[in-house]
């Protein structure tokens, strides 16, 4: 069934990779947003927003990438009114199999007095100019009142109807600042279907923040009112207090069919996988108590809860965990297990490694299975991860030895290799993993700030395998960098090494590919 034929059918329109990328220190690489994207393709979501071309280079080559592999879901780029804002975005976006130029200005009288220091008459111009300009372009154009919800209602009308006479497929009214509450918005919306003229041409589109955490009540109470898109994002990542998240308001559509009667494509249960894909690329955990994806989501700690459920399930669960795609942890693998099983359960976890990630993942596993007893779909999948962005890294982690302990001084013993070269350096410091940083920082010298050093295990067990997440700053760019390995130390040094390698691929970005750094 498509969006378009079914009035119930709710478009979702996700922005994790766009408004999600703007949270500080969410920044993410291509290859990073290429597995998000892909992810987020078969998980069903009907648009994928892949960035903000004009904004940087790596925006624009990002959005182009994305464009170009997406197979099923509409791929959009935003952009201000701007002509070489949308001509810029058009570049990125022209090979994609549906692409969409989204592209928005402010209409509140806030905004455009203080920000844009334009008045309402050259907004409105503006707003029929630059949707003209996308129109001409691009068939699919998206257009959005900035700070929507805060706009004088008439004024409000004229701009979206002269989107939709300019050729606007979907209106979006953003809740820019989280400012809704759930009633008030979904009159704002009836309110836009009762006045504006030439309102059935397009869908109605709403994007809220969470500053009140309202903003998936916000979007649900738009929907009920008439919207057929919402815009949001996994983990409700993005700016400040982040967007809608994705999860929950289809989860709740899906859950409440009996007060929510509406659908989505969304094959909910690719959410838990994909939930901990943008989590770990970002660095931006879950917190454990967060709906649908939270690591107590589902557990159920008290007596009498567990005797409810295991009574019956629907005592105290109102969704199943498989609806989310969470599935008891299977034991996969041992330790006789061999390259070919290997290969096939990565191709049945949905990975398909080149020979030398393939190799570098089997020798990780081989280790690991030397140390851990059971091995687990997890830890399988954080092993992948880890192995992928080892086969282009300049520098390799190669053994590292650590004296720890209540008496001190803890001392760490490295051994990296750098640009095909194995170096070896000793370093103290207060505590195991501060020893191991000061090694690392002797062996490759760097004035990056270490911003977030995070460590989860990845299934339960004291034997779990941890996954460590570093983040570095560096002019003003940061890159989060992870780590696997049942040794939490030696995961915290392959996270601050992964780091760094993609420190060293901004910097040449920037600069000549000397190796500026090392200590020879
Ligand atoms: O929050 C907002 O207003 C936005 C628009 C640019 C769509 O992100
Ligand atoms: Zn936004």
């Amino acid at each position: 069934m498509t969006a378009s034929r079914d009035s119930n059918r709710v478009i979702v329109f996700d922005t994790t990779l766009r408004d999600g990328e703007q949270s500080p220190g969410a920044a993410m690489n291509m290859d990073e947003k290429i597995r998000i994207a892909q992810a987020l393709d078969e998980m069903g979501v009907d648009v994928i927003e892949a960035g903000f071309p004009i904004s940087s280079q790596g925006d624009f080559e990002a959005v182009r990438a994305i464009a170009g592999l997406v197979k099923n879901a509409q791929v959009a780029g935003l952009s201000r009114a701007a002509d070489r804002d949308i001509d810029r975005n058009w570049e990125a976006l022209q090979h994609a199999k549906r692409p969409r130029i989204h592209t928005f200005i402010s209409t509140s009288p806030l905004h455009m007095k203080y920000k844009l220091q334009m008045g309402p008459n050259a907004v409105l111009e503006a707003v029929g100019r630059s949707v003209a300009r996308a129109r001409n372009l691009c068939e699919d154009v998206e257009w959005s009142a900035e700070d929507g919800s805060r706009t004088e209602a008439d004024f409000l009308c004229r701009c979206v109807e002269s989107a939709i006479h300019h050729g606007a497929r979907t209106i979006n009214i953003p809740d820019t600042v989280g400012y809704a509450v759930p009633d008030e918005y979904a009159d704002l919306i009836k309110m836009l279907l009762n006045r504006v003229p030439n309102i059935d041409k397009a869908v109605l589109s709403v994007h809220c923040h969470n500053d009140l955490g309202l903003a998936v009540a916000n979007s649900l109470a738009a929907v009920k009112a008439g919207a057929r898109q919402v815009e949001c994002t996994i983990n409700g990542l993005g700016e400040r207090a982040g967007n809608a998240a994705l999860e929950e308001i289809v989860m709740a559509l899906r859950t409440r069919q009996n007060s929510l009667p509406y659908k989505t494509g969304v094959k909910t249960e690719h959410i838990t996988k994909v939930s901990r894909l943008v989590s770990t690329i970002t660095g931006f955990p879950v917190q454990p108590n967060k709906a649908i994806v939270g690591a107590n989501a589902f557990a159920h700690e008290s007596g009498i809860h567990q005797d409810g459920v295991l009574k019956h399930a629907a005592t105290y669960e109102i969704m199943t965990p498989e609806s989310v795609g969470l599935t008891k942890s299977n034991i996969v693998l041992g330790k006789l297990s061999g390259r070919h099983a290997f290969k096939d359960k990565l191709a049945q976890l949905g990975f398909e490694p080149d020979d030398a990630e393939l190799n570098e993942a089997f020798k990780r596993f081989k280790d690991l299975a030397d140390k851990k007893r059971e091995i687990f779909d997890e830890d399988i999948v954080a092993l992948i991860d880890d192995s992928r962005s080892i086969a282009s890294q300049r520098i390799r982690f190669v053994s590292l030895q650590v004296v720890a302990g209540s008496k001190g001084p803890q001392l760490a013993d490295l051994e990296l290799e750098i640009d095909g070269k194995v170096e070896n350096v000793q370093a103290r410091g207060n505590g195991p993993v501060d020893a191991i940083f000061n090694a690392i920082r002797k062996l490759v010298p760097h004035t990056a700030v270490l911003q977030l050093y995070q460590v989860h295990a990845v299934t339960g067990g004291t034997d779990a395998q941890a996954e460590v997440t570093v983040r570095l700053e560096e002019e003003g760019k940061t890159v989060n960098g992870q780590g696997a390995d049942a040794d939490t130390l030696v995961a915290s040094c392959r996270a601050y090494v992964h780091a760094l390698n993609k420190l060293l691929v901004k910097r040449e970005k920037r600069e000549p590919p000397a190796m500026t750094a090392t200590a020879r």
